[in-house]
């Protein structure tokens, strides 16, 4: 495996790699590496093949994070990460500075206006910006083929797929399905931020998501009925405080009042100063 941490090594590498015809499949991450990763990493593998190149970015970008979010908290496991990349046949990680990424006095970035404004946009107003435009920035630097984001991020897996159609990029956008812990819970970095307490708690999350899944079995389509089981089921939860809990259109992710052919219930629950998301995606059968 090739690191880089410098943007003039990438880019040579990116051109050489572009002159001998190999494609280059990138997975974004912001390190904190765990089994959901690897999983996006060995789908990046399946679509390079044997000829492309598995790209993996780990850098923490600051401009995503609001002012008293969880920045300085989040974890840091290079070493470790380091090796995960190995192990997964990683061909090049790139692990920038963020005084490479931004330039001091960097004056632009990429807002998306309509995906981002509900969900996870609400209260996190300047998070879809950062992340827009660090993902346009690594599309630009790496020129990748294809780049695997997960689906437990089911909103910002949206808005990169807007990015893409709307800035016309050429590249292939693929989703990585949830990958979760043997009770359910979905795996994610800030779940090492969890006291144990907090940790046993969490399932909860994906219990009232599969309840939410049941009374769709069952017939229910009144999406605020749903909206108000997951709640309260969320609420039973000692130390749960949801941020929200929304009951979208997985197209466009806007509110439904009554479910047609699909629905994207969204959850967003703070234990302590972690907030933890998760989503259930339906689609009636055809
Ligand atoms: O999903 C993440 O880890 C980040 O939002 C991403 C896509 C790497 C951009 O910083």
């Amino acid at each position: 495996m090739i690191e880089f941490q410098q943007i003039d090594e990438l880019q040579q590498w990116v051109q050489q790699e572009a002159a001998a015809g190999r494609s280059r499949i990138l997975v974004p991450t912001m390190g904190g590496l765990h089994q959901g990763h690897l999983s996006l990493m060995d789908i990046a593998k399946k679509r390079a093949g044997e000829e492309g190149e598995v790209v993996v970015s780990l850098f923490v970008n600051p401009t995503q994070f609001g002012p008293g979010e969880d920045l300085a908290a989040y974890p840091k496991t290079l070493d470790q990460d380091r090796q995960g990349c190995e192990e997964s046949g990683v061909d090049v990680l790139f692990v920038p500075e963020a005084g490479v990424m931004y330039a001091k006095d960097a004056s632009l970035k990429v807002t998306e206006v309509k995906l981002s404004s509900g969900l996870c946009g609400r209260t996190r107003p300047v998070h879809f910006d950062g992340v827009c435009t660090i993902v346009s920035k690594l599309f630009n630097l790496i020129q990748p083929q294809a780049a695997v984001f997960g689906e437990k991020d089911f909103q910002q897996l949206a808005i990169i797929r807007r990015l893409v159609r709307d800035l016309n990029y050429p590249i292939e956008i693929i989703g990585g399905p949830i990958v979760r812990e043997d009770d359910g819970l979905a795996m994610s970095t800030r779940n090492l931020n969890l006291s144990s307490d907090h940790r046993q708690e969490a399932v909860v999350l994906r219990q009232a998501l599969l309840e939410a899944g049941k009374m769709l079995g069952d017939g229910e389509r009144n999406a605020e009925h749903i909206q108000a089981h997951v709640e309260k089921r969320l609420m039973e939860s000692p130390s749960a405080i949801p941020n929200y809990v929304e009951v979208v259109h997985p197209d466009t992710l806007q509110v439904l009042d009554e479910v047609t052919d699909a629905l994207l219930v969204a959850v967003a629950v703070f234990f302590g100063s972690t907030r933890l998301i998760d989503n259930l995606c339906w689609r009636e059968e055809k």
